[in-house]
């Protein structure tokens, strides 16, 4: 039995995380998937900016690498929309399942990559795209898909977690906060995607069209950022017993009205007071962690590491496993209509 070989695309962050684990922990990994998986090649834009990296593995011509015969499975973490997207599908035309990490076109493009890799009966696994480390989109996807979703309230990004938990902690704005994260390394020089909420609406886009098996892109999320959040504002809700997050919310809701009938799923991004009572309230720091509300299984709440390389080289590495596994025994794992049937439609729509 040959070994089942990867193509990994980008080694930045979580690149050379996955990377490391794929060559220290390969026995195991082995072990998990009942075959050897082996690393087949390593694509960048630049390899002189990789001397960690085996040079035999490194190559500039990432659509070669994944049209390559020898190719079973392919990792995305090159992030952002193109090339992304267009390696994506060449490597679902070529029959080869998908690991990314990649929320920004996921959010985008969902549909389109879902009904690419199901034409092809290959996988698109994405659990590093959304909250890190976490346990989530398998989650909704696969454990909770009996049941019925109410509603998710999410704090999906670190950043905005971290600077937000200061100002309460010790009185600081928004600015000071801010300067503090970045010098720390938590924001990057340009923070914008995070503190103007694009990140958490692409996140929130993702979890949306999961949980209620419709098609929601970022485009289709009412988003708030939070730095015009001031050092008054955090103080009063103190005062009321509530703390500021900046949250992530997708909610069914019923309208019902004659032109439209049945459900439609609104999705908003912003910062809100929340009781401090509430499990949602002492996610401290950089975390994340998502509330889950299901007709049966009631309230849920996954808690955990958002963002940095070994986290979420772990969720990639939990997904590579399991495609791997469902190449093994010849089936997509998703099933045709895994991801937007149309149960309910997007606010934006009605
Ligand atoms: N910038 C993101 C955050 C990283 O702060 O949560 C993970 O997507």
């Amino acid at each position: 039995n040959r070994p089942l070989k990867v193509a990994l695309l980008g080694c930045g962050t979580v690149g050379s995380a996955v990377l490391r684990a794929l060559q220290e922990q390969a026995d195991d990994l082995g072990a998990r998937v009942g075959r050897a998986v082996e690393v087949a090649g390593v694509a960048v834009r630049r390899p002189a900016h990789h001397p960690d990296v085996p040079a035999d593995l490194l190559t500039t011509d990432a659509h070669g690498l994944v049209t390559r015969d020898d190719v079973d499975l392919v990792v995305e973490v090159i992030g952002g929309i193109e090339p992304a997207r267009s390696l994506m599908l060449a490597a679902f035309e070529a029959g080869k399942s998908v690991v990314s990490a990649n929320k920004a076109l996921l959010a985008e493009d969902g549909v389109a990559l879902h009904a690419a890799a199901a034409k092809a009966g290959v996988d698109l696994y994405y659990e590093a795209a959304v909250a890190g480390a976490i346990p989530i989109l398998r989650p909704l996807r696969e454990s909770l898909v009996g049941d019925q979703l109410s509603r998710i309230v999410g704090i999906v990004n670190g950043t905005t977690n971290y600077i937000l938990s200061r100002m309460a902690e010790t009185g600081a704005g928004f600015g000071e906060a801010l300067a503090e994260a970045t010098e720390l390394g938590y924001a990057e020089a340009d923070p914008t995607a995070d503190v103007d909420g694009f990140d958490a609406a692409a996140k929130a886009a993702i979890l949306a069209s999961l949980a209620f098996h419709t098609p929601v892109s970022a485009a289709d999320v009412h988003r708030e950022g939070i730095s015009t959040v001031t050092a008054t504002d955090v103080a009063r809700a103190a005062e009321i017993g509530c703390t500021v997050k900046l949250l992530a919310i997708c909610e069914r809701v019923a309208n019902g009205s004659p032109t439209h009938p049945g459900d439609s799923v609104a999705v908003r991004v912003h910062p809100a007071m929340i009781p401090t009572t509430h499990p949602l309230a002492s996610v401290g720091g950089a975390f994340n962690a998502v509330f889950v509300e299901a007709e049966a299984a009631g309230q849920l709440m996954f808690y955990g590491q958002g963002a940095g390389g070994e986290p979420t080289a772990s969720a990639v590495l939990g997904d590579l496993v399991a495609v791997a596994r469902n190449r093994l025994a010849g089936a997509a794992g998703q099933g045709p209509s895994g991801y937007a049937d149309l149960a309910v439609r997007p606010m934006a729509e009605t």
